[in-house]
Parts: C-alpha cells; sequence; structure tokens
C-alpha cells in the first residue's frame, strides 16, 4: 500500500515539478484541442447513455467489493476520494468476468471509460494505464448524493446484472480504445507495441489500401486521431490555408461552397483535403461536422509532403450532388518546372473547371507557368460558350450580393475571389486578344467590372489591371470603327481581294465575320447572280437569295448549296454553315442545285484553266527577292488566322456559328504555291526552261527555308514532288546533281513518315518567327479531335482540350516575335510583290498530268 502511495506520489503528477495546468478544468468543460489531441482527457463532451451506466455499474460493484480497491487515498498531503491505482483496477476487472483474459484487455476496457470521461486521471494527464497511477469516476469527481456512502443492496443488484448484460460491449469497445489513445499521443511516445497495433488497423482503412507496407508503418506513428464532439463544427474553411489531409473513421461531413452551399456529404472511409496540400493552393470547401463525435485521422502538411505527396493516388475525384464534377490527376514533377501544381484536370463540368482555375491558378500565391489556365482560355468556347463563363464570372464576382451580414473572414474571402476575376479577365483578353472584345456580352461585364473596381475600396490595386484592359478594349473598338464596311471581293479565280478597307497597313487586314464579301453562285446550266454577303452569312440564306435571283422557284427546302470543284467533285454545304466563299477550293465554283439533281452539275469550262494572275516571265525575278515576297505575304496571311479559328475549322465552324475566313485564305494559299510551281512547269513547253525554272524553284524552297516559311517550302517541295512534275524525265535529268541531292533533302524533311518526325525535329529547333506548315497542324487538331472524345461521362474530357492547346500554342509561339527580314535588295518592289499575291493556276490534277504529257511525252521504250 505505502509502496503505491509511494509510487504514485510522482506519477501522478502531486510533485513539486509539474504544472497545475488545466487540472482544475472540468473535463467537459475543457476545449477539446484537436490540433494536439491529449489522450488523457475524453474524445466526448458528455459521457454516452450507455457507458455512463456501465460506470456506474463497475463503480457500485467496486465500492461493495471487499478488496477496497476504490478508495480515498492521499497523497502529497492532498486527500483524493475514491480513486484507485490502475494496476489494481485492471487486477479487478481480469477477476470479475471470466471473458477477460488479458491485462491489457482490462485496460482496454478501462481506456473506453476513460475517453468518454466516466473515469480520469485523479490529475488529467494520463491515459488509463496498467500501472500505479491513481483513476476515479467522474461522479466521484462532482461529488453528490450517487457518489456517497456504501450502495444499497437493490443496487448492487441492478449493477450486477447490468455488467452481466453489457461487459461484452465494452469488452469489445476496448481495443478501439486503446488504439485511439495511441493516436492521440505524440509520435514519440508510441512504443514499438503500439506501432505494431496501429498499423494493423490501417490495413483494414480503405482510403489506404493503395499505399505499400513501408508507407503504412510510417503513417502509424504520424496518424494522428482527432475527435469531434459537436455537429456544426467547422474544421477548416474555404481559402483557408491548407494544413492537413483527413480520413474520416467514423461520422460524416459536409463539403460546402460558398455561393453553392453543400455539395457533398463525406462518409467514413473517405478522406479529404488533399486538394490544398498537393497543389499548395486554398483550401476549395468548407468541411463542416455534420454528426455529433465525429473521428477523424490527421496527417499534418510536413508530414504529407514527406512521406505521401509524392505517391499519394494518381487520381481525384471530387463529387457534387452524387456525381463527379472534376477528376484530377498527379503529374510527376519535371526538371526545371518550378509549378507548384500537382494535380492537372483529366476533365470536369465546366463550372468545376472554371471554379478550380479561380481558386487554384489566380490570386497572389500562384507562381510558375501552368497551362491548365491558358488551355481553358483557348478552348473554353468548345464547353462553355461566352455568354455562359461570362455569367459564371459575374456571379462569382458578384458572390456577395445576397449575403448581409458578413463576417470579416467572409469579406477578405470574397475580395480575394474579385481579384481573381479581375485577373481572370486580364489573362483571357491577353490570351485571345480581340476574340474576347468581338462578345458584346464581354464587353458588357469588361465596364460592369470597371464601375465596381473604381467604386470598391478594397479593389485600389486592381484599377490598374482593369484600366488596361478598358485600353485594349477602346483600341480594338477604335480598330473596328475604322474598318468597319470592309469589302472583299471573291474574284472568280484566286484570293478575296479587299476592296476597301481604313486599315493603314492593308495587307494586315483580318477578315471579320460582318464584312461584306461579292461573289458569285452558279447554277446547273452555268448561269450566276452576284451576291454581296456579309461574311457570316449562312448557306442557307444565300441558296435563298441565289435561288430567287436565278429564279429558281423552288422551295429551300428542295435545293442544296454546293462547291463543284475543278475536278468536277461536289461537296454539299450545310444549312448552318458560314464563311462559304472563302471556304472554296482554289479554283472552286458555288453553286445552287435541286437536292436531287446535284448528279446534273458540271464544272465550268474555266475551271480548268489557270486562274487569274500577273503574267510575268518568272526567270526575270531573283529567286530571293520572290522567296522574301512570298514570305512576307504569307506572313501577314498567317497573323490574320485567330487561334480559335482552329477550333471552328477542327469541330466544324457551323457548330461555333463563327467565320474560318482567314485561316481558309491562308490554306487556298499553301494550294495556291503548291499548283502554281506544277503549272508553271507544265505549261513551259522549253525543256531548258523547265529546267531552269526547275532550279529556281528549288532555291526558292532553299530561300523559304532559310527565311523560315515552313509553310511556302513545303507547298514549293510538294508542287515539286506532284506527279506531274516528277515524271517530266528529260527535265530532272538535266538538273546538276548538286540541286538533285539539295532537293532529295528537301523531300526528306517534308517525308511524312513517323507522322512527320523529320519536320518536327527540324522545327523544334527553330526560333519565331515563323510560319508553320499549317495543314500539319490542322492533322494534329484533327487527331486529337476524332482520337478523343470531348465529353466522358458527362464531363468535357479536357486532356483533349489541353492536346488541341498545344497546337494553339504552336501559333502563338511562331509569332510572339515579329518577323523583320531584311530586304534582299533595295530595289525590290511593287512587281515581284503583285506577282506572288495571286499566281496563275491550274487545280485539276487530270490536267495538270495531261500538260505534262504534252509537254514531255512518255517515252516508248
Ligand atoms: P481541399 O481543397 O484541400 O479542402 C477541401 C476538400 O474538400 C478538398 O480538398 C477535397 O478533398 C474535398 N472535396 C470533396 N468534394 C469536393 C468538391 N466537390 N469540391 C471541392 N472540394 C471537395
Amino acid at each position: 500500500m505505502n509502496d503505491i502511495f509511494t509510487n504514485c506520489k510522482l506519477k501522478n503528477g502531486f510533485g513539486p515539478s509539474v504544472q497545475a495546468t488545466a487540472a482544475a478544468t472540468s473535463p467537459t468543460k475543457r476545449p477539446l484541442s484537436p490540433d494536439h489531441p491529449n489522450p488523457a482527457l475524453p474524445i466526448t463532451e458528455t459521457p454516452s447513455p450507455a457507458m455512463n451506466r456501465m460506470g456506474w455499474a463497475l463503480r457500485t460493484l467496486l465500492v461493495a467489493d471487499n478488496s477496497s480497491c476504490l478508495k480515498d487515498r492521499k497523497v502529497s498531503g492532498k486527500l483524493i476520494r475514491k480513486c484507485a491505482p490502475g494496476t489494481e483496477l485492471v487486477d479487478w476487472l481480469v477477476n470479475l468476468s471470466p471473458i477477460v483474459h488479458t491485462r491489457a484487455q482490462a485496460a482496454g476496457m478501462w481506456q473506453a471509460l476513460l475517453e468518454e470521461g466516466v473515469l480520469a486521471h485523479v490529475n488529467k494527464e494520463q491515459p488509463f494505464k496498467d500501472k500505479c497511477f491513481l483513476y476515479r469516476f467522474r461522479l466521484d469527481e462532482e461529488g453528490g448524493t450517487a457518489a456517497a456512502g456504501v450502495p444499497q443492496a437493490e443496487d448492487l443488484g441492478a449493477a450486477n446484472e447490468h455488467i452481466r448484460e453489457a461487459l461484452s460491449a465494452l469488452f469489445q469497445r476496448g481495443p478501439d480504445a486503446t488504439l485511439r489513445m495511441i493516436l492521440r499521443k505524440p509520435s514519440h511516445e508510441r512504443t514499438s507495441e503500439e506501432l505494431e497495433l496501429v498499423f494493423e488497423e490501417l490495413v483494414h482503412i480503405a482510403a489506404l489500401s493503395h499505399l505499400s507496407t513501408s508507407i503504412k508503418r510510417e503513417l502509424s506513428s504520424i496518424f494522428v486521431f482527432e475527435a469531434h464532439a459537436q455537429a456544426g463544427t467547422i474544421l477548416f474553411n474555404q481559402g483557408d490555408e491548407g494544413r492537413s489531409w483527413y480520413i474520416l473513421l467514423k461520422g460524416s461531413v459536409d463539403v460546402v461552397i460558398h455561393g453553392k452551399g453543400t455539395v457533398a456529404t463525406l462518409k467514413t472511409g473517405d478522406d479529404f483535403g488533399k486538394l490544398a496540400l498537393i497543389n499548395d493552393a486554398p483550401r476549395a470547401a468548407t468541411i463542416v461536422l455534420k454528426e455529433n463525435n465525429c473521428h477523424l485521422l490527421r496527417v499534418d502538411k510536413e508530414h504529407f509532403n514527406r512521406i505521401l505527396r509524392d505517391v499519394e493516388a494518381n487520381t481525384l475525384r471530387l463529387q457534387e450532388h452524387g456525381k463527379d464534377v472534376l477528376v484530377l490527376e498527379r503529374v510527376a514533377k519535371q526538371r526545371g518546372q518550378h509549378s507548384a501544381f500537382k494535380y492537372t484536370v483529366m476533365s470536369g463540368t465546366p463550372a468545376k473547371m472554371l471554379e478550380h482555375l479561380l481558386e487554384t491558378r489566380l490570386g497572389q500565391s500562384v507562381g510558375g507557368m501552368d497551362p491548365f489556365l491558358d488551355d481553358f482560355l483557348l478552348t473554353h468556347i468548345v464547353f462553355m460558350p461566352v455568354v455562359q463563363l461570362v455569367d459564371e464570372l459575374a456571379n462569382y464576382f458578384h458572390c456577395d450580393a445576397h449575403e448581409d451580414a458578413q463576417t470579416p473572414e467572409d469579406r477578405e474571402y470574397i475580395i480575394n475571389f474579385k481579384k481573381r476575376v479581375i485577373q481572370f479577365m486580364q489573362k483571357w483578353v491577353m490570351a485571345v486578344r480581340h476574340a474576347a472584345f468581338e462578345e458584346p456580352s464581354v464587353c458588357d461585364f469588361i465596364e460592369d467590372l470597371a464601375a465596381e473596381v473604381e467604386a470598391d475600396p478594397d479593389l485600389n490595386e486592381e484599377t490598374s489591371i482593369v484600366h488596361n484592359v478598358l485600353t485594349q478594349m477602346a483600341r480594338y473598338q477604335e480598330d473596328r470603327n475604322q474598318n468597319a464596311g470592309q469589302k472583299w471581293k471573291l474574284p472568280p479565280n484566286g484570293q478575296p481581294i479587299c476592296l476597301f478597307s481604313g486599315n493603314a497597313t492593308p495587307s494586315k487586314t483580318v477578315i471579320r465575320p460582318d464584312d461584306d464579301i461579292i461573289f458569285r453562285v452558279y447554277c446547273a446550266d452555268h448561269t450566276y447572280c452576284t451576291l454581296r454577303f456579309p461574311m457570316h452569312t449562312t448557306a442557307e440564306l444565300i441558296k435563298a437569295c441565289a435561288a430567287d435571283k436565278l429564279q429558281l422557284n423552288r422551295g429551300p427546302e428542295d435545293l442544296v448549296l454546293v462547291e463543284v470543284k475543278s475536278n468536277g467533285e461536289r461537296s454539299v454545304f450545310k444549312d448552318n454553315d458560314v464563311s462559304i466563299p472563302t471556304g472554296l477550293s482554289l479554283n472552286g465554283r458555288l453553286f445552287v442545285s435541286v437536292k436531287d439533281h446535284l448528279d446534273a452539275l458540271t464544272q465550268l469550262q474555266e475551271q480548268e484553266c489557270p486562274t487569274e494572275g500577273v503574267d510575268i516571265d518568272l526567270e526575270i525575278l531573283s529567286t530571293k527577292e520572290l522567296a522574301y515576297h512570298i514570305t512576307l505575304f504569307e506572313w501577314d496571311l498567317f497573323w490574320a488566322v485567330h487561334e480559335y479559328e482552329l477550333l471552328y475549322h477542327t469541330f466544324g465552324r457551323h457548330h461555333f456559328g463563327k467565320i474560318t475566313a482567314n485561316l481558309d485564305v491562308f490554306l487556298r494559299r499553301f494550294n495556291e504555291v503548291q499548283y502554281w510551281i506544277v503549272t508553271e512547269l507544265v505549261s513551259t513547253p522549253s525543256l531548258s526552261k523547265r529546267v531552269g525554272l526547275v532550279r529556281k524553284f528549288i532555291k526558292l524552297a532553299a530561300y523559304c527555308k532559310e527565311y523560315q516559311n515552313l509553310n511556302a517550302f513545303f507547298a514549293v517541295v510538294m508542287g515539286l514532288s506532284n506527279m506531274a512534275v516528277s515524271r517530266l524525265q528529260q527535265t530532272w535529268e538535266k538538273i546538276p546533281s548538286k540541286f538533285r541531292k539539295i532537293f532529295q533533302e528537301f523531300e526528306a524533311l517534308i517525308d511524312p513518315s513517323r507522322n512527320h518526325r523529320a519536320y518536327r525535329v527540324f522545327v523544334g529547333k527553330l526560333q519565331p518567327p515563323l510560319i508553320p506548315f499549317m495543314p500539319l497542324l490542322l492533322k494534329d487538331m484533327t487527331f486529337a479531335h476524332e482520337g478523343n472524345k470531348t465529353s466522358l461521362d458527362g464531363l468535357v474530357n479536357f486532356e483533349k482540350m489541353h492536346m488541341m492547346a498545344q497546337t494553339m500554342r504552336t501559333i502563338r509561339f511562331c509569332r510572339s516575335r515579329s518577323l523583320g527580314l531584311e530586304p534582299p535588295s533595295p530595289k525590290s518592289e511593287g512587281e515581284v510583290r503583285s506577282y506572288i499575291s495571286s499566281f496563275r493556276v491550274i487545280d485539276n490534277q487530270r490536267v495538270l498530268t495531261a500538260m505534262s504529257q504534252k509537254v514531255e511525252p512518255t517515252r516508248k521504250l
């Protein structure tokens, strides 16, 4: 006894070295501190009725027991009423029931009572231990009638009966209570046996099933058990810094998002909080406990980064209202890449992706380059029309409109979000330039933003951003007004010509949707009418007008608008198709026809003849000057193409109702150059002149390559490789071997095998400015489009958007420096310029081959 007495002296904390910290406070009132859980304290605010009753029954039996285990003891001169050493409590319980076999089991059962506050260490400094620390019942701490005296026989009977029924329940709770106790101890206090116990338990947690044994072992020492007694407790707020990752062991939590409310409820076994840790971004949602007494396992950030960051599950799925809304995938950090983002978006709903973007890719904390924002800005038109995007942004910007009472934290959060919206706007305008200002909804929104930013002192720092955007918008509008009423003519042959433009540099004229274009529409008997329409006019309207003018007297449903190519091939336009005239092939003609009589359409005689062009003796023109002017001319055409046009072209412009006129013209140019080479060669009867021309064209290709005009380089080399040219044996025989060798190298460069590898390697080493081989970029777009679904299980397949954006970025890269070529000679002027702007071209392969035969008939063997 004395032994116990003295042994307990220090261990119970009554010695001078122990501070009398919170000992006086009742455990039920003491605020639980989840950050540093104390295994000596209860995890509930009040005991559950079952445990309360169990405690009462055990105490009743203990008090009545003549082993006098529970008695008043004097420790360091202080009287502690009805307390007992842990060892004796364990002895007593092992003796009490045959189901309790080991001391550890008994200790676990006492710990189960301790963690609900039914039992406590006298100084609240120890969890239950099979040692001589003193413990007492809550009833005795509180005093009162229940605590006093020897129990009545009636109580004894009731206690005995209760113990018989309920002891096995307590027995079962023991191991879990022990585990929780271990997990609330600081890691350095966990013994190796305890770590083994934890490890065995971790094996059963689904959220950890993908982790290796060694990681689970590491986790055994750093997992922290956290209990929260009250439903409604906020674990953390959206926008907070992420400090821990959690697994829900018991209970449920609501995931709440500003402006949306509860979007998901997570249940036992679910985990959360990884997103902010891995992305180093603010919390994407507030987590609120849905039930009383929720139990969680927690891994703090430093440990998470050390142990889990690089091995954590590859895919993260976020749900709202039971449906996936965002699927993220972990990306390996690449060398030299400073981006903090470890999760990349695989798929998602448009709105959730935008939310994720605003939360993680905008704001002060963001550094480094991450393509998600740029991908989104370049491709959103595929899955989120501009009007919807503006609507969503306006909602985010005005998220305070419906909240009257705002705490300072709320206000900070809201201001933060407003700033993000403003930054988004700025990046949007930078990424897509005038395409943003072409949308009235965007302009209205920018003006609203500007007004609000002016009026809100909290957004002072953002005024310069908004002013900058406003200035760009004003500049665009001014430019637009100047060029209003731009008019184009599509001559029966050749490129569209700008007839009127207020633009000071007419060559750099972008074709706009409301520019007019003048063009012809034929009918089956080759009579035609000339129409003038805005570029964005639909095929349906053109069809109706042409039918009317040509007096076809048929309803629009019986008619089609169709292109007849120079080889007689026909392709029918969809009614909702736009920018029709520029979409025609080089020598194509537009026809309106009765649906059933399509077969009767024949090409015009003139389609087989060369297009209009300047008649000039090519021989006298300097090849370098030709290459120079071709490059300048094509640079302007390339410059006018908007990245969006690639999307319109790939998905079909009718989906967007947007014109692709600038891209059309650029693509036509490729064919024009290619067929110009062929046309020139097959229409030159003199062998020596042909030889001279081939040499000139090989040199032309070399200069185009030197000027980094790969589009023209390809066109020239492809022209020279055309069947109608390659068969000109007599000509090629006379080409010096030096030239032939160069040409072979060029052919190797345009070789399409292994997905144009030779070209890709070559172009990959070039620095801007350069004009890329546009058809390959379109092929890449089509490949990405046809090989990947746009929507996966109702979510936008963002991987596909990323692939497409990569190609669109290539265009941006090529133009990221302006073209500043030195003119090859000071006199290089007008003549060459007008010559290269419209070549004489036949694009009918059959005609070209026939002409080739004529100049060099096939030799008879
Ligand atoms: P994190 O951003 O670190 O903190 C909030 C957590 O809520 C988040 O990580 C996700 O783990 C979790 N969560 C679950 N569903 C959603 C959801 N639909 N949107 C955002 N977060 C969610």
